[in-house]
């Protein structure tokens, strides 16, 4: 290891704008962990990844099980001794037992998605945070969306008007938002820029397909966000555009 590395831990990397994020901060020079779940899916993302000349290395990482974050962050911590950016990509959208009046497994369906979109982001942000401020320049970037604004939930003929009432994902981004501006605010002192991030709407599995963009174009405001300056914001919401209102 040299100094000169910068290393990159991005959850959910085998696939979707994650996979993307990671073959975006790889072509930067990055060394990119790519967090993944499931072993096959995990090494064949490495074999594309590093097919296309990328510094890429496979951990299993599921970011609601607790002994595969510990065991993560031993192995970077053994391996590098440190963690320069982390992408809390990770997230489900749940399905129809979040819509309103769904009946008793509302509750239950709820919590799954909480367990990976926000509390999964805590808790590997928990682990690698002895990590992060062993960096020199610590970025986290929590991939949430515009979704999770209160100000567009609230707004009754916006882009998500024709859509289901759902009580799980756009909270779920709602207080990733949320999370993120008490991460700045704790860690700004050391220089660790913590941001969240929205892709846009992106063609992946995550959502049939049904995007209008690539996963290129979702990524690249992550990309932006991983790979800020000093002076670079932290406690933001933001897309390509720029800020998006909470
Ligand atoms: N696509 C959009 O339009 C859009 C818009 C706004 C925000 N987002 C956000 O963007 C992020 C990526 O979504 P995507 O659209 O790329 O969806 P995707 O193709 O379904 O990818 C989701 C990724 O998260 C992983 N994942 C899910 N649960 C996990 C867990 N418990 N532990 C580790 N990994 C887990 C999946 O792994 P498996 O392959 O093992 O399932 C997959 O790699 C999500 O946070 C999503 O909410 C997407």
């Amino acid at each position: 290891m040299t100094d000169k590395m910068t290393i990159a831990l991005i959850t959910g990397a085998n696939k979707g704008i994650g996979h993307a994020i990671a073959a975006g901060l790889a072509d930067r020079g990055m060394t990119v962990l790519v967090g993944a779940r499931d072993v096959e899916r995990r090494d064949a993302a490495v074999e594309r990844l590093r097919a296309a000349g990328g510094d890429v290395h496979g951990l299993t990482l599921d970011v609601t099980a607790a002994d595969t974050i510990a065991m993560a962050a031993e192995e970077i911590a053994a391996r590098y001794g440190r963690l320069d950016v982390l992408v809390n990509n990770a997230g489900i959208t749940g399905d129809e037992r979040q819509i309103p009046g769904a009946g008793p497994e509302v509750p239950a369906e709820v919590r799954r998605v909480f367990e990976t979109n926000v509390f999964g982001a805590i808790a590997v942000t928990e682990a690698m945070l002895p990590l992060l401020l062993r960096s020199p320049a610590g970025r986290v970037v929590n991939v949430s969306g515009r979704g999770g604004s209160l100000t567009a939930m609230a707004t009754t003929d916006g882009e998500f008007a024709d859509l289901p009432a759902l009580l799980g994902y756009p909270a779920s981004k709602a207080a990733l938002n949320a999370v993120t501006t008490q991460y700045a605010k704790h860690l700004r002192a050391n220089g660790i820029l913590v941001n969240a991030i929205c892709p846009g709407h992106t063609a992946t599995e995550g959502n049939g397909f049904s995007g209008d963009r690539t996963v290129e174009q979702g990524a690249a405001i992550a990309v932006r966000m991983a790979t800020l300056g000093p002076d670079g914001p932290t406690g933001a919401f933001v897309d390509e555009n720029g800020p998006i209102p909470w």
